[in-house]
């Protein structure tokens, strides 16, 4: 759970409306190759629930907010998303779930990879064990 940080991004105030940015490898720690984004998320509903074995991401929510539920196969621990200027980066081989979802809300996610299925561990008891290694 050490790599997991909550990075504030810059913010430029403005009376015509506030700007944030990131960009590769600056305020985040990788290179960008890919967006995503999820919306419309019905009231009571979970996205994520997996870990990736190689994958990096940081989720902003750019709207709205929600909460993402980490496990690193020790602790679990909840970080609530609720500002377009901050966001949280997730190394690989954690676990995450993202509920909570409030009215509108919108998250966005850039990740270090192309999407591949093969890269996702979506069963969390698979998940423990690969992670016994660490604790032993
Ligand atoms: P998934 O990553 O499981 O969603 P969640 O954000 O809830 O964890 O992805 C849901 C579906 O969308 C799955 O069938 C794969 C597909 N998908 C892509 O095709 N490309 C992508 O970049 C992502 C993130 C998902």
């Amino acid at each position: 759970m050490n790599n997991v940080k909550l990075i504030d991004l810059p913010k430029i105030l403005d009376k015509r409306g506030n700007l944030s940015f990131f960009e590769n490898n600056h305020q985040i720690p990788f290179d960008i190759k890919r967006t995503y984004w999820i919306y419309d998320v019905p009231g009571g509903e979970t996205r994520g629930s997996h870990a990736f074995k190689e994958q990096q991401e940081f989720i902003i929510a750019l709207s709205g907010s929600f909460d993402v539920v980490l496990h690193d196969g020790k602790e679990e621990r909840t970080y609530s998303l609720n500002r377009s200027y901050s966001g949280l980066y997730i190394p690989h081989m954690i676990w995450r779930k993202i509920d909570n979802f409030s009215t509108n809300s919108l998250a966005l996610i850039v990740s270090d990879r192309a999407f591949d299925e093969t890269d996702y561990i979506r069963d969390f008891e698979e998940f423990m064990t690969k992670n016994l290694y660490k604790y032993e």
